[in-house]
């Protein structure tokens, strides 16, 4: 992996992954077309994610739901499977027991490997009470089928009984709405996880895309930002916000095109001072 990237521990697994990630969630249309067997721009999605791989990127998001775990197998299957940091999710009707542990066994076939990284719990099922979910959690990660267990879209309460309900494993990561535009994580979210140890993985950080062309007025103010820390992009502005907030924040952002990736991979070294967070903060309150 080139040197030039910084990785930092993710969360208190010991494990050293990209500042940066990538996400694989494509659009409905995605879903809709894979469902009936058509892969619309697989070979630009796969050459994403390798573009990625290749510029030191070892954090890949994906989730039954996205129906992109193939294309993740099929981008990953040339690289050295211990030095990538694979991330998937259980869909929340599947939080029983048997049916997850059903569910990561297709998860682990899709992506053709032996081990997750991460396996999250997309949302939580208010039906299923959260400690029998991270109970099977622990038994997936007691018989080696995941390595670390993770939560999304949980509010601070949620998430300290899903801590809590976890006996012999900790806590790795959330992965919850964080950009530019939408900052509500820094109230509770965002403090618990610095004082804990728990990684963020910051999803929509760029709203979308929104953030990748700022308006009139944000516009001129994030370019003398970025020519101050050598950047380019309205883009890179938004996800060096996110990675200067705090180190256990992971931005990922979506990558189908391989020219994003290597500029968004170009990110991590060059943090925002006090200054001009505050600047950023209040252009976009
Ligand atoms: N846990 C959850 O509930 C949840 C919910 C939503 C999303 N997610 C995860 O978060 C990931 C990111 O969310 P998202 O994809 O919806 O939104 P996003 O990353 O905020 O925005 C994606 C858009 O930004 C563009 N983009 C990426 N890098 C860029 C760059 N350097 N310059 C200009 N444009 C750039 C992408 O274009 P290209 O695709 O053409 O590069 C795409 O149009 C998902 O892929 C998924 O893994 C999780």
């Amino acid at each position: 992996m080139p040197q030039s990237m910084e990785y930092r521990e993710f969360g208190r697994t010991g494990v050293r992954v990209s500042p940066i990630g990538m996400g694989t969630y494509y659009d409905i249309g995605w879903i809709a077309a894979s469902a009936l067997g058509i892969k619309i721009n697989l070979k630009e999605k796969i050459s994403a994610i390798r573009k990625g791989i290749e510029a030191g990127i070892n954090l890949i998001d994906t989730a039954e739901f996205y129906r992109s775990e193939s294309v993740v197998s099929m981008a990953i299957r040339d690289y050295d499977r211990e030095k990538l940091f694979v991330a998937t999710k259980v869909f929340p009707t599947h939080l029983r027991p048997e049916k997850l542990i059903r569910a990561c066994d297709r998860s682990l076939r899709l992506l053709g490997t032996d081990y997750i990284d991460l396996y999250q719990v997309h949302f939580p099922n208010f039906r299923v009470p959260v400690s029998e979910t991270m109970q099977a959690m622990e038994r997936l990660a007691d018989d080696g089928k995941i390595r670390h267990i993770g939560i999304s879209n949980f509010s601070l309460p949620k998430m300290i009984e899903a801590e809590q309900s976890l006996k012999k494993h900790s806590l790795a990561s959330t992965q919850m709405h964080y950009n530019l535009n939408h900052r509500s994580v820094e109230k509770d979210i965002l403090p618990h996880c610095r004082e804990n140890g728990i990684a963020l993985m910051a999803y929509y950080p760029l709203g979308h895309g929104k953030l990748a062309e700022l308006p009139h007025g944000q516009a001129e103010a994030a370019a003398a930002i970025a020519s101050k820390y050598g950047l380019r992009t309205d883009a890179q502005v938004a996800l060096n916000y996110l990675l200067s907030s705090d180190r256990c924040v992971f931005p990922i952002p979506r990558a189908s095109n391989p020219q994003h990736v290597a500029e968004n991979s170009l990110l991590g070294g060059n943090l925002f001072d006090r200054e001009d967070m505050d600047t950023l903060t209040s252009l976009f309150a």
